[in-house]
């Protein structure tokens, strides 16, 4: 595991943007796993402006997005897929066809996620999985369990995300209580792993997903057993993991 340290936000985006550019510029054919979510927002950013200045092309790329909220059809402004049109997939050159959000709208929850682990496959697996964490250690909607789910499934979303999704709807009736995620599974099966974790609000379930014991009540503590895991956070979500001694660089 590396842990590289940012000033603040923005250098955070910074440092985690070049990490997916040089997968891409390594591998231009490549598959990322992406994520949703606020604390990527700043990485998409700085890979559309790197776009745009022409140093770096996703032409070749394929995509497949950790989850999708059930219920909202990919035109809702609160999709997951319509955060990736508008964060990154309209401003690159990223062929849309070649980008994979699981279906919120598949009548048939089970076979849209044995369809969506068949995507992984066929895709020959994610050379680079980008994930945030919730605060209470969930990764794509893995929710704090008894035991890891393996495969793509549906999720009863925590009270805790549901309020904190809360914040993006009109009122508490619309928030999704449903949602399709990557396993966890899924999600150990990618080559690489990139953590992005910003602000203070982090730095306590930051320590206990890497400093913790592995266990299922914290979804993220999985990733200490992945071969290739790099964090990138600002100093205040890394604040407690560099208490307990964990090298971190800059
Ligand atoms: C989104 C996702 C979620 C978020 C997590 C953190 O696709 O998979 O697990 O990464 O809820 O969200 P933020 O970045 O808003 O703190």
């Amino acid at each position: 595991m590396r842990v590289y340290r940012a000033e603040d936000y923005k250098a955070m985006s910074r440092r985690a943007a070049s990490i997916i550019a040089a997968q891409v510029m390594q591998k231009p054919n490549c598959v990322l796993g992406l994520a949703t979510g606020s604390t990527p927002v700043g990485a998409y950013e700085q890979l559309v402006e790197w776009y745009k200045q022409g140093d770096l092309s996703f032409k070749e790329v394929s995509s497949v997005n950790l989850d999708e909220y059930l219920g909202l059809t990919g035109d809702h402004p609160q999709s997951y897929r319509y955060f990736m049109q508008k964060n990154l997939f309209d401003h690159v050159d990223i062929d849309v066809a070649k980008t994979n959000v699981p279906s919120g709208m598949a009548e048939d929850a089970e076979a849209e996620s044995k369809r969506y682990e068949k995507v992984m496959a066929d895709l020959g697996g994610i050379d680079l999985q980008l994930l945030g964490m919730g605060h209470n250690g969930h990764i794509g909607f893995n929710e704090p369990a008894s035991d890891f789910p393996i495969a793509t499934h549906v999720v009863d979303l925590a009270e805790s995300t549901i309020q904190a999704n809360a914040r993006f709807f009109d009122s508490m009736d619309e928030v999704p209580r449903q949602a399709m995620t990557m396993g966890i599974g899924s999600i150990r099966k990618a080559k690489k792993v990139l953590v992005v974790v910003s602000g203070e609000g982090k730095a306590d379930i930051v320590y206990r997903a890497f400093c913790g014991p592995v266990t299922p009540e914290v979804p993220a503590s999985i990733l200490q057993l992945h071969p290739d895991v790099t964090i990138v956070g600002d100093r205040a979500a890394l604040a407690k993991l560099e208490e307990a001694g964990v090298p971190v660089c800059d």
